[in-house]
């Protein structure tokens, strides 16, 4: 599961024959409750964005407004041709307070699940996407004793109720970037910096819920195909120097390995193990592999920086980005990480999605080619036999982006938040093109991406 060694971008050239996807390939698109839904008053986000933490003191307000009518955007998936959506179950909406559970909040989520499935989109639930309930935040989270128990009671519950329109689980969204940005860089809650020990006493933690949840899943439903979503940050040398090496190595090990290693193996490499907890009840705990692919840095060694484990990570100049006034967090696009994501994960010899792949790109610029080279490693990776399943562009609708606010648009749709409006991007032409042929053609290449400009 280590990094390898940078591989030369195997589909930089332009594409000369179409590549087809397997009869069952899932084309569909990501999306999670907070960014889409609107209100979700009971959230830690909610607390955050009134704390004014977010860029432009922007507010979710009614995102996608998804919680009176995300058939609007079920439609308009249908009308591209997708056949799979990922979307997330607010916790903090269907237990407003510890046990109490909101039986119209669960039934919206059945109309919403069986309106999928009636215009024959497969779901993918997501049961943790960085937002929690306040009461669970103000008790520590994923810091809490009763951390565990208390996520796997609604685990417990979701699959009670809602288990019948749904078999394919996503466990929990991305552990390492809500520990990292949580616990190491403070940009969201709980606003901690540089608290090592904490991030990865979090991260174990969630290691341990994700373990606990899917043996929940599967007592309640045997056929369940459960799994997480991970982030990949890839993060390549600077130089072939010894310590530049080094440091992205541990770099990696700590950011990309961490979760995997846990789930593979039932622990933690040294000096991770000294913090994350027991791990062993994480051990072979997944059907699939979820990976989300947006970014490459590079990694120098450099003193001055203890707290980064002496990494200093950069983006060249001259790297394809999207838009300039996005986040600084946001580095070099790299759909090729797709392909090094799944080579890595191929150990586990299970079933790859990519669960997300985007950009934040308002005009569009450069959002084709991130589609076109996404796509073209994926068939890449099912060449060299492994098992793709499927690929959710993030994302349908420009939605409320964390702690960028409504700043960074990674729409295939552009939104209008004040009348709700969509207006649809090339890209979401192109994406429909590539979902409804089942493959990615020269022709399609040629009309969308040529005119694309990577920087
Ligand atoms: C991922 C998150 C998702 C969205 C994209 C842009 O890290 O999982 O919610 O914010 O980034």
């Amino acid at each position: 599961m280590d990094a390898q060694t940078p591989v030369p971008t195997p589909v930089s050239a332009p594409l000369t024959e179409t590549l087809t996807f397997p009869p069952d390939f899932r084309w569909g698109v990501a999306t999670a409750s907070y960014q889409y839904e609107g209100h979700c008053e009971n959230s830690q986000w909610r607390a955050w964005e009134k704390a004014g933490h977010i860029r432009n003191d922007d507010e979710a307000g009614d995102a996608c407004d998804w919680w009176r009518n995300a058939e609007r955007d079920f439609d308009l998936a249908q009308q591209l041709g997708l056949n799979a959506l990922r979307l997330s179950l607010e916790w903090s909406r269907l237990e407003p307070r510890p046990n109490e559970w909101d039986s119209a909040a669960f039934a919206r989520y059945r109309e919403m699940l069986q309106g999928l499935r009636a215009r024959g989109i497969e779901p993918m639930v997501t049961l943790h996407h960085f937002s929690n309930p306040l009461w669970f935040e103000e008790k520590g989270a994923f810091l809490a004793a009763d951390a565990v128990p208390t996520f796997n009671r609604f685990v417990a519950r979701v699959v009670e109720e809602l288990g019948d329109l749904c078999d394919l689980w996503c466990t929990i969204n991305e552990p390492n970037v809500y520990s990292v940005v949580g616990f190491l860089l403070g940009a969201w809650p709980p606003g901690r910096r540089g608290a090592a020990r904490s991030a990865f006493r979090v991260e174990g933690t969630l290691a341990r819920a994700h373990a606990a949840a899917y043996q929940t899943i599967h007592q309640r439903q045997p056929n369940a195909r459960v799994g997480w979503a991970q982030n990949f940050n890839i993060l390549d040398p600077a130089t072939s120097n010894p310590l530049d090496r080094f440091v992205a190595g541990v770099q990696d090990a700590a950011y990309n390995d961490f979760f995997p290693r846990a789930v593979l193996t039932g622990r933690a490499a040294f000096p991770f193990n000294l913090f994350a907890g027991d791990l062993h009840a994480a051990r072979g705990t997944c059907d699939f592999l979820g990976i989300n692919i947006y970014y490459r840095e590079r990694v120098a060694f450099d003193l001055r920086r203890p707290g980064e484990l002496f990494g200093r990570r950069f983006v060249p100049a001259d790297a394809p980005r999207g838009d300039s006034d996005a986040s600084e967090y946001f580095g070099e696009l790299y759909p090729m990480g797709i392909l090094r994501a799944a080579r890595r994960l191929a150990v586990f010899g299970k079933p790859i999605y990519v669960t997300e792949h985007g950009v934040a790109d308002r005009d569009d610029r450069i959002r084709p080619w991130v589609v076109e080279q996404g796509v073209r490693a994926v068939h890449e990776a099912l060449k060299e036999g492994l098992e793709m399943r499927g690929y959710y562009h993030w994302s349908l609708v420009d939605n409320f982006e964390w702690a960028e606010g409504w700043q960074s648009r990674f729409g295939l749709a552009a939104l209008d938040l004040a009348t709700q409006q969509r207006t649809l991007r090339p890209s979401a032409a192109f994406y429909s093109a590539i979902a409804q042929a089942n493959a990615l053609t020269p022709d399609m290449a040629r009309q969308y991406v040529s005119n694309t400009s990577t920087r």
